[in-house]
């Protein structure tokens, strides 16, 4: 949906002091986010990720909507020990629009 992902840019601003998207995407406080609608946790190239997420991984996690969804509302109470410092999105909405753009990354 190009409305909804177009929304999301905006809220992906939020995100931007530590995750990069794009042709020339790189890890930055946080793994790039190219493809990750999908994709199995803790797997980006070259990012050095908590415990917490790589025990999430070995555990299977995979960032469906449903999953990305929880973690984005609230990443702490998701994953306790996740060094993603981001208090969370609020509202549905901006959670739905974020992922949307994400997709556009795939
Ligand atoms: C991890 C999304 C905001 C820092 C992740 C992951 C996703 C994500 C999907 C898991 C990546 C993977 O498994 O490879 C987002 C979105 C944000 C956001 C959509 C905005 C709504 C932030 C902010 C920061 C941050 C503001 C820094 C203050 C990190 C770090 C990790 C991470 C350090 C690795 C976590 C760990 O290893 O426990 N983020 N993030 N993120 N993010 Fe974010």
């Amino acid at each position: 949906d190009p409305a909804l992902a177009a929304a999301g840019e905006t809220v992906f601003k939020k995100c931007k002091a530590c995750h990069q998207v794009g042709e020339d995407a790189k890890n930055k406080t946080g793994p790039i986010l190219n493809g990750i609608v999908g994709a199995p946790a803790g797997h980006v190239d070259g990012f050095k990720y908590s415990k917490a997420m790589q025990e999430a991984a070995e555990g299977g996690l995979v960032w469906s909507d449903a999953e990305l969804t929880a973690f984005l509302a609230k990443p702490k109470s998701y994953m306790k020990g996740t060094k993603m410092s981001f208090a969370g999105l609020k509202k549905d909405e901006d959670i739905e629009a974020v992922i949307a753009y994400l997709k556009s990354f795939q």
